[in-house]
């Protein structure tokens, strides 16, 4: 494979392009310590890229475990854990995501793991509504936890399918907006709060309100209905969450909200509530 290049050059088999680049916002201080050795290799960083990859091998077993060869295309990519999973195992595998400080982790990453020094190339900063690669030209596209962070969904997963080769997987799996257990605040949830509700349900957890921002509506059905009108066929799927807070549907006002907030942190605090952090997933596959 070429070396990264300057934007807008073609590079590589995949038909590799340079797009659009987005710093992170955040206080430089913070920024700086998320590039320390200890944070990039923190345990659970590491682990989450061999869960998934754990995942993927069961569920494409299901499906047609011939699809891990590659190329794999990891959308959303953040740090790059999972891309490096698929690297040790000697397969062409990509990452793109549109931060350009995830991408100087990933490369901190291969750095302080002792990688090659062609695996740095092998994420790169780009945008889903643009990918910077040829059509029909992966096995199999995956994307972990990024599509409740895109407020229009139709077009990246427009192009995940461009990239993928007819008969090659799109793998889906985000939070689901019906969900009851919000991952970023790490609170109970109820689905489908005025964004001033919202506010007030997430403070009475003793969480702050921009945690959730960033994060958009997005569930299994609407995830199908796209995929299916670009021609995939869904080979496996989530079931819909059951939400587990009963009578939510009656909370509408602030007063009522904070009531039912503290009586289900309550709950939590005694051990008496469980939470269930229900994801949707999705495998299509690409006619
Ligand atoms: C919650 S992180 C998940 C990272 C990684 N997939 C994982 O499972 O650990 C979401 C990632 O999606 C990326 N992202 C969000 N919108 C994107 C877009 N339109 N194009 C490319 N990457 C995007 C963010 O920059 C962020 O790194």
């Amino acid at each position: 494979m070429g070396g990264l290049t300057a934007p807008g050059k073609k590079i590589a088999a995949c038909g590799l392009k340079m797009t659009h680049i987005y710093e992170e916002t955040k206080p430089v201080h913070r920024q700086e310590d998320k590039y320390t050795r200890e944070a990039i290799l923190s345990p659970s960083k590491i682990r989450k890229g061999k869960t998934r990859w754990n995942q993927c091998v069961e569920e494409l077993g299901k499906v047609n475990l011939h699809l891990l060869q590659g190329p794999i295309l990891d959308f959303g990519c953040g740090g790059g854990y999972f891309v490096l999973e698929g690297l040790r195992r000697d397969l062409d595998i990509w990452g793109v995501d549109q931060l350009l400080g995830k991408i100087k982790r990933y490369r901190k990453l291969v750095e302080y793991t002792s990688g090659p020094k062609g695996w740095n190339q092998r994420c790169l900063v780009g945008d889903g509504v643009i990918l910077p690669f040829r059509s029909n030209y992966f096995d199999l596209v995956c994307s972990w936890w990024v599509f409740e962070h895109i407020p229009i969904p139709g077009k990246a997963i427009r192009e995940m399918v461009r990239v993928t080769r007819p008969g090659g997987v799109i793998v889906i799996r985000a939070q689901d907006a019906r969900t009851s257990w919000e991952g970023h605040c790490n609170i109970p949830w109820i689905p489908y709060l005025t964004s001033r509700l919202t506010r007030v349900w997430i403070e009475e957890f003793g969480k702050t309100p921009s945690m959730y921002e960033g994060v958009y509506d997005i569930t299994q059905p609407q995830v199908i209905s796209i995929l299916e009108s670009l021609g995939c066929e869904i080979v496996i799927k989530s079931e819909s969450p059951q939400p587990l807070i009963e009578g939510h549907l009656q909370l509408c006002t602030e007063q009522n909200v904070r009531q039912m907030a503290r009586l289900i942190k309550a709950k939590l605090d005694r051990g008496e509530w469980t939470p269930r952090q229900d994801g949707l997933y999705v495998y299509a596959q690409k006619i």
